[in-house]
């Protein structure tokens, strides 16, 4: 143990002792502040519907509670309810005051979004940022007795409608895009009000624009001095950290003071914080403490900073920190050639990480109900059990709910934060860039200390946008001068004063440093030379290699699939479960997406046996059937798979790779997206229903730490082995050519002993009979495997399929069956799976409702049997007959779910 370790200890320790009595005590929530959530009653404006409410939480949820609407997810009673959204919404909430308060404050973690605040029939305020928190001081308008508080809140359309006439009124130009695409059925002008901006449509999602009490309220009636805010930021200075721990103080007066202490390294300091605000400055040690690591690279070690004001009783507050150093690195490939591009790649605690991650929507269209608690908690684990280390939080939701981020903290995901702009220009005007203002201080505040933060990013897409001329409705220079004034001199300037250490980006995707340098939009924001990128495409082969660009970094990329019909079944009557039908095509929000991803898919698998891509789609008389649909969202989770497998992969291979014209060292794979919000075709890998999809699954595979891909280029099998451990590693690795008829034997193995070096990819040779040219390439199945010194495999197969495997026939493939299936505890199975041949992505289901996940899923089986377990997060009683497994050749086909 490093002697400096020891000794910082001891004399913190003794610190410890002589003032730890000032953190005694618990942090129970004071007899002073009245919680205002639970029950509370809404009414329309003009009284014709009413009921009880709950808080946090939407008017959809409260009408459908009062049974006066139905499930909002359920057909398409997205449409049938949007009335509410047009509607003006009172809730009213009563509450008792023993006394009159000497002081009374009223305090709102969030409000949706456009509401004028009573108390008493007292004018309190308005509200018009959903991101915001609001505190009224409330103390004239309090009184002893029963008081009456009353939101009223606006509808959120018809105010954007109305903000979007008077800016144009104002300032003579329209905001683009003053409506989304029809296919979205959304509502207009979401761009012009500070709410989540999905909540008005998009291509993942319907409209739901909520209005409610999203997030805590309460009512603080003391004139003593409150922590209000407390958070912190730990940076690296040379050997140390430098710990900031930050305050604000609601009724501070003279002697106020700041007590702080840092555990469990036992460091006490004190400030004045008479003003209303104090800062605590402490340099540790490295020595001292234990480094926080991304998921993968090492344990995710929490500090807890507790805060107290001095002789202050329930004045505790406490936040968890993590120590960390995060290092964007933009150097020249080349300083002699600056053609080359530049580097973009995160270093942790000093070493080069490979993002491998995803990104997050909205948790729900509903995301203020406490219930959505379980959906963070299995999204969120879902992402760490297959080897995510990031996690993108998206642009168009909402900068997101603390639990998240504590997740992530714990889970090593380190997350890419967009500020809560998307696909849009924006207003800049005074008024707009103000609140903007207050919603960046509140959040960059309020989740600076989180060790999982790894950067700022202006907003989604809208550098691209300016870019590549999507927008129009004003000049050029008017929507350049617009974005500057609030990506550049608003925003970046917020944060590198609230958050000096951490790294900001104009936009994702962006150039990084050059977007910067070029006065905040760059010539080229999706460059593969600078920066990240995103990419779609479906007038491509997903499933080749070749189809793909090499950036420095991919933070989305992706496919649709379909849900399963479990979770197609909770959403539609079985009449609609139909590709064709007007209810299916109602969730298919993507323009093209219906004629593109047949297309997609049968240029891979056959529509139905005997029916070749050459005739379809048009002529697949079974595409109309149910029966199809169940066969469709089996092959579309498949292709969904191969293709993110493909091309995370083809990201992967180029970590620490240069191509001679610069591109490459390549260091994300973020793909799009993780989660859903109804049963419809999307990017998700976990569904609505929170069944993993096959990608999800895959997953797991593609992002291995050390990972054999194997991938075809003109006909011929190449193997490259990535190495993202930070030592080398040495072992055997086995490539197996096996034919469909050939009962498991391969036609052909090679083994080769290698060393992989760290942090790199490394291209391998194979002999020419593995590696030729195939003259019909359908014909063979690669396994790829990696074992240690014993012999033992580590890590799981690697598996290339043919990509025309419709040229296949099914009949060839083998049949799957459960074999054995056993209880190993109360959130436990063992599955048994038994096949006569190949048994090409094989697929597990749980005939029941059920959160959990199997060990694997979405396989090829290259031997005769394997073994899988099922692990639930809630317990249930399965038996054999609610698990079921198919392939590719029996999914869907007898009209089963798959
Ligand atoms: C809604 O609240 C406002 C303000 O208190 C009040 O004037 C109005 O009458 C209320 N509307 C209904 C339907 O209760
Ligand atoms: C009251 O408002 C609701 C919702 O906007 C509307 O459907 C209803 O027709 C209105 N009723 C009256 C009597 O105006
Ligand atoms: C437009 O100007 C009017 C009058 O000054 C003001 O009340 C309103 O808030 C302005 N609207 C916008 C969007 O700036
Ligand atoms: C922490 O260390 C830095 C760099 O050495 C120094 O500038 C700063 O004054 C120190 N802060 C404290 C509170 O000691
Ligand atoms: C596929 O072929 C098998 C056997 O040849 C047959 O039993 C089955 O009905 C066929 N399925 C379809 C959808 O045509
Ligand atoms: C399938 O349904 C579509 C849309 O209803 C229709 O246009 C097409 O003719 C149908 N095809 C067949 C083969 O029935
Ligand atoms: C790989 O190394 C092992 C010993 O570690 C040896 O037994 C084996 O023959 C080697 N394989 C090849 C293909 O060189």
């Amino acid at each position: 143990m490093p002697s400096g370790k020891v000794m910082v200890g001891m004399l913190l320790v003794a610190a410890f002792f002589l003032v730890a009595s000032p953190f005694s005590g618990t942090s129970a929530s004071a007899d002073n502040v009245i919680d205002l959530g639970g029950d509370w009653d809404f009414i329309s404006a003009n009284g014709s519907f009413k009921g009880k409410a709950q808080v946090p939480g939407d008017i959809y949820m409260d009408l459908a509670r009062a049974e006066q609407i139905g499930d909002p997810l359920f057909g398409q009673n997205d449409i049938d309810t949007r009335w509410v959204a047009y509607t003006n919404w009172n809730y009213t909430k009563t509450f008792v005051l023993d006394a009159q308060p000497e002081k009374a404050v009223l305090e709102f973690d969030g409000l949706d979004t456009i509401s004028t605040i009573y108390l008493n029939e007292k004018l309190v305020g308005s509200t018009k940022n959903q991101f915001v928190q609001y505190a009224f001081d409330v103390t004239k308008f309090a009184i002893k007795g029963s008081n009456n508080l009353v939101i009223l809140f606006a509808s959120p359309v018809l105010t954007a409608e109305a903000e979007a006439a008077s800016f144009k009124a104002n300032y003579s130009h329209v905001i683009w895009p003053e409506c989304p695409p029809d296919m979205y059925q959304g509502e207009c002008h979401g761009n012009m009000i500070r709410k989540i901006q999905a909540s008005f449509s998009w291509d993942w999602g319907p409209a739901f624009p909520t209005v409610g009490v999203s997030r805590p309220a309460r009512l603080i009636i003391t004139n003593t001095a409150q922590i209000s805010m407390l958070t912190a930021t730990v940076n690296p200075v040379n050997d140390q950290f430098t710990v900031r721990v930050e305050a604000n103080v609601r009724n501070a007066m003279a002697g106020t003071r700041l007590n702080v202490l840092i555990d469990p390294l036992g460091i006490i300091r004190t400030a004045d914080a008479s003003s209303g605000s104090a800062f605590i400055e402490v340099n540790i040690s490295k020595l001292a403490v234990d480094l926080w690591w991304p998921n993968g690279h090492g344990t995710q070690t929490l500090y807890t900073i507790t805060g107290q004001l001095a002789g202050v009783a329930n004045s505790m507050k406490k936040i968890k920190v993590g120590f960390r150093s995060v290092e964007l690195v933009q150097d020249w490939i080349d300083e002699n050639k600056k053609e080359k591009g530049r580097h973009f790649y995160f270093k942790v605690n000093g070493v080069p990480i490979f993002l491998k991650g995803t990104n997050w929507i909205p948790v729900s269209s509903f995301p203020a109900q406490p219930s959505n608690e379980r959906r963070y908690r299995f999204l969120l684990d879902s992402a760490r059990k297959v080897g995510m280390n990031s996690m993108r939080v998206w642009g168009g939701g909402r900068y997101e709910e603390d639990i998240l981020y504590d997740l992530a903290d714990e889970y090593g995901i380190l997350i890419w934060e967009d500020l809560m702009f998307a696909c849009s220009l924006y207003p800049a005007h005074p008024e707009f860039l103000d609140s903007v203002r207050q919603e960046l201080i509140y959040n960059v505040n309020r989740l600076k200390y989180h060790p999982s933060m790894l950067l700022w990013a202006g907003n989604n897409e809208n550098e691209l946008g300016l870019h590549d001329g999507w927008f129009s409705g004003a000049p050029r220079e008017t929507q350049t001068d617009e974005y500057l004034r609030l990506y550049k001199t608003t925003a970046e300037t917020v944060i590198a004063q609230l958050d000096p250490g951490r790294a900001f980006v104009m936009s994702s995707p962006s150039e990084g440093i050059k977007s910067i340098e070029e006065g905040g939009i760059s010539s080229d924001p999706n460059s593969e030379f600078y920066g990240d990128i995103h990419f779609y495409n479906e007038y491509i082969d997903l499933w080749s290699d070749a189809s793909y660009r090499t950036p420095r970094c991919a933070t989305e990329y992706g496919v649709q699939s379909w849900p399963s019909g479990y979770t197609l079944a909770k959403a539609l009557p079985e009449k609609d479960i139909n590709y064709m039908s007007k209810a299916m095509l109602h969730r298919q929000h993507h323009p093209g997406g219906t004629e593109n991803n047949l297309a997609m898919i049968f240029s891979h698998f056959a529509c139905a046996n005997g029916t070749l891509p050459e005739n379809l789609p048009q002529v697949c008389a079974f595409a109309n059937t149910t029966t199809f649909m169940h066969r469709f969202a089996y092959l579309s989770q498949a292709h969904q798979a191969i293709a993110y497998k493909v091309q995370t992969e083809h990201y992967r291979r180029m970590m620490g790779q240069l191509l001679p014209d610069g591109r490459g060292n390549t260091m994300c794979g973020m793909y799009w997206q993780l989660n859903d919000i109804w049963a419809a075709p999307t990017w998700a890998s976990v569904d609505t229903n929170l069944r993993w999809k096959m990608v999800h699954y895959e997953a797991r595979r593609f992002f291995e730490p050390l990972h054999i891909a194997l991938y075809i280029v003109n006909d011929a099998l190449q193997v490259t082995v990535i190495n993202d451990f930070h030592t080398d590693q040495s072992g055997t690795i086995e490539i197996s050519m096996l034919t469909w008829d050939s009962n498991f034997t391969p036609v052909y193995t090679w083994e080769t002993n290698v060393t992989i070096a760290a942090d790199q990819a490394t291209t391998l040779q194979p002999p020419g009979k593995l590696s030729q040219p195939m003259t019909a390439p359908e014909d063979f199945v690669f396994v790829g495997r990696w074992k240690n010194k014993k012999g033992d495999q580590i890590g799981t197969n690697s598996i290339v399929i043919p990509n025309k495997i419709y040229k296949v026939n099914l009949d060839r493939m083998g049949t799957v069956r459960i074999s054995s299936f056993k209880q190993i505890s109360d959130v436990e199975y063992e599955i048994g799976i038994e096949t006569s041949g190949i048994s090409p992505l094989t697929w597990l289901s749980v005939n029941k409702e059920f959160l959990g996940s199997f060990s694997d899923n979405g396989f090829t089986m290259v031997s005769k049997s394997v073994t899988v377990t099922l692990s639930l997060t809630e317990t249930l009683q399965l038996a054999k007959t609610d698990i079921s497994v198919c392939n590719l050749r029996t999914c869907g086909l007898d009209s089963q779910f798959s």
